[in-house]
């Protein structure tokens, strides 16, 4: 039976074996997914030996994505710029193949909630891994403007450099910006709790906004902000999630299955607080 597995440390939390088995048992497909705990400095030996014992491809999360990135051999656009690599998929002629499918989940979670990026003023808060992941291809969806504004704005400011067509500055900076019509949060603040320093008048009526992060209960304290402060829809990022579960699934197993099933099964589980 062919071997996957998310490797990362922690792992214990990750919901991506649940997602998979899910896919698995929608596509019939003859395969395993697993946890894989990876002791800190010793990601190449740990691949390795899952290589070794037959493993087919593995989902990289915290810390090892960059590990994951210098791995690879071979790597996809979508990887390189991202800088980072949350998919591998080991070759049958032995070489291994690194890809990067959270910016994909994460327009597909956006056009499938009914939210699309062409022409819209864009926001993205924070300037660490999980916002470089997503600005190619937000910038791939023709936003009107994207803003990147984070707390150390040299860090943004060099987002801006790497990305031609993005703006960046500091929190400061967006009492000079028009509102926008779309706020997504890749700060890692909502997990202390901590709702980047906008300004109170920065949406447009009716503006979406976007948590990176899930919870068990869909709100992140940004979210329950944006609402507060006259945003339309918001989203925490469960949906992203599944998004690039499915399409690693897709580079693996060359079958697509459908997100809204394992999503809707998946915000069940984690109401239940299982
Ligand atoms: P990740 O891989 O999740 O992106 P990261 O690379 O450590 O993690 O980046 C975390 C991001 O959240 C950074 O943009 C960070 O801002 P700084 O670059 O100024 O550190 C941002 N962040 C974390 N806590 C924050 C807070 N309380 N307020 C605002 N931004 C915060």
């Amino acid at each position: 039976m062919d071997k996957y597995a998310v490797l990362g440390n922690p792992i214990k939390h990750s919901r991506s074996p649940a997602i998979h088995a899910m896919f698995r048992e929608e596509t019939s497909q003859d395969m395993e997914y697993g946890a894989l705990l990876c002791p800190l400095g010793e990601f190449a030996r740990t691949v390795d030996r899952f290589r070794a014992e037959g493993g087919k491809g593995l989902n990289i999360t915290v810390p090892f994505k960059e590990d994951a990135f210098r791995y690879a051999d071979i790597l996809t656009d979508r990887a390189r710029t991202a800088g980072a690599v949350n998919t591998l998929r080991f070759n049958d002629d032995g070489t291994v193949l690194g890809d990067n499918t959270d910016g994909a989940g994460f327009i597909a979670d956006l056009n499938r909630l009914g939210c699309h990026v062409a022409g819209k003023r864009v926001l993205v808060m924070g300037a660490g891994g999980a916002a470089r992941g997503i600005l190619k291809p937000l910038l791939d969806e023709k936003p009107a403007y994207l803003f990147v504004a984070n707390r150390t704005v040299a860090k943004a400011l060099a987002l801006a450099d790497l990305f031609p067509g993005i703006h960046a500055g500091s929190y400061e900076d967006l009492n000079r910006e028009d509102p926008f019509d779309i706020l997504v949060n890749a700060t890692s603040g909502s997990l202390s709790g901590a709702v980047p320093p906008l300004p109170g008048n920065i949406m447009t009526a009716d503006a979406w906004a976007y948590d990176l992060m899930y919870t068990s209960t869909g709100r992140t304290v940004f979210l329950d902000w944006a609402q507060e402060h006259g945003a339309g829809d918001v989203s925490d990022g469960l949906g992203m999630l599944v998004g690039q579960a499915q399409e690693s699934f897709r580079l693996w197993r060359g079958v697509s299955p459908d997100p809204e099933r394992a999503l809707k099964a998946l915000r069940e589980m984690l109401k239940a607080g299982s």
